[in-house]
């Protein structure tokens, strides 16, 4: 018999809703947030506001494009946290109400583990190669980066991580200093596709084992921008090109050599790349010609599951859903990383 979960992911600034049968994607509806893309970043405020505007009319439009009935869905799988705790509250609340009403299990997802299981969720249309476990998962979001060692579905070890900004934070502040919209990571990837990687160069951090930081790179990035503006007061708009070219190739260079450190150590043959980075296209070259080169397996996900969706929530519920792990009305969201 298949089973129909409905997916609710509001942890940040994307409003959304899936419904998938088993691993099979019948809808995943995004409402984004322009409202934040004069401030250059999230205003958590303006955010829970917008998701309460958003989220009758997304869960409505995916049970329609789904073809489905309220009354078919097995369970309803939301995001617990880690977020903004406002906008964590309008999608938890809302699927508590509404699983409470269909008598259906409640299933409490952890936005982290769904970006690294987001590669077993399937379009009616393609079924993507799936990695076999154990697997390396590079994570690397706007509000994370990290890398594990994925032993099973729920099974997770942490290897590494970024001790400040996150690559997608890197991303989305090197916009700004060029005066680009948020979320910058996307602007700078399609500016990057004209440019020299290797017109400019900006500072690299070589920390120990397998941490990242991408704070020096920033810094760097603000100061000569700012030198070079104070010689030529249109060096920004002369240089877009080059200058997104480059501080995208900084910060991909980083990533590739601590996938490096990280193949020296583990020999999983395969590897997935998760999270709103993850639909870099630079990136995505750099990890294909690396893996090559390592013979290893690398694991993409298609690029509406990269960013925040909720078809990758609905996957985590699904998988929990097998596993009976329902979770109680009284689960309260929670703000920072958990150990997964
Ligand atoms: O996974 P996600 O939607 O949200 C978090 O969980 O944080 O990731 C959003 C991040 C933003 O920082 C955005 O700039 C970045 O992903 N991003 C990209 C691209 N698309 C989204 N960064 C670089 N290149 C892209 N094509
Ligand atoms: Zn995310």
């Amino acid at each position: 018999m298949p089973h129909y979960i409905l997916g609710i992911e509001s942890s940040c600034d994307d409003t959304s809703a899936s419904v998938l049968c088993d691993t099979t994607i019948l809808s995943n509806v995004i409402a984004g947030q322009k409202v934040h893309s004069e401030y250059g970043g999230v205003v958590p405020e303006l955010a829970s506001r917008a998701h309460q505007q958003n989220i009758i009319p997304v869960i409505d439009t995916a049970l329609k494009r789904a073809k489905i009935n309220k009354n078919q869905l097995s369970a309803i799988a939301y995001t617990n946290g880690p977020g903004l705790l406002g906008s964590l509250l309008v999608g938890s609340s809302f699927a508590k109400a509404m699983a409470y009403c269909l008598n259906v299990p409640l299933i409490e997802v952890d936005h982290l583990q769904a970006h690294v299981l987001a590669i077993f969720a399937d379009k009616p249309d393609t079924q993507l190669s799936k990695p076999q476990f154990p697997f390396l998962c590079l994570t690397v979001s706007g509000g994370h980066t990290q890398l594990l060692k994925v032993n099973d579905y729920f099974d997770m070890e942490f290897l590494g991580g970024t001790i400040d900004d996150a690559a997608g934070e890197a991303f989305d502040k090197a916009a700004k200093i060029l005066g680009l919209p948020y979320p910058g990571g996307p602007v700078i990837d399609k500016l990057a596709k004209e440019g020299d990687p290797n017109k400019f160069k900006f500072a690299i951090a070589h920390l120990t084992g397998l941490q990242y930081s991408f704070s020096g790179l920033k810094t760097s990035f603000l100061y000569f921008v700012r030198d070079q503006l104070k010689e030529n007061e249109c060096f920004i708009e002369e240089n877009i090109h080059d200058l997104a070219a480059s501080v995208q190739h900084a910060i991909i260079l980083s990533l590739i050599h601590k996938m490096k450190e990280a193949f020296k150590l583990y020999d999983c043959k395969d590897i997935v790349l998760a999270g709103g980075v993850s639909a870099n296209s630079g990136l995505r070259n750099a990890m294909r010609e690396l893996t090559d080169q390592y013979h290893r397996n690398l694991h993409l996900p298609s690029l509406e599951l990269t960013t925040d969706n909720a078809a990758m929530i609905a996957v985590c519920g699904y998988f929990k859903y097998l596993k009976n792990e329902h979770s109680s009305i009284s689960a309260t969201p929670y703000t920072s990383a958990r150990n997964i």
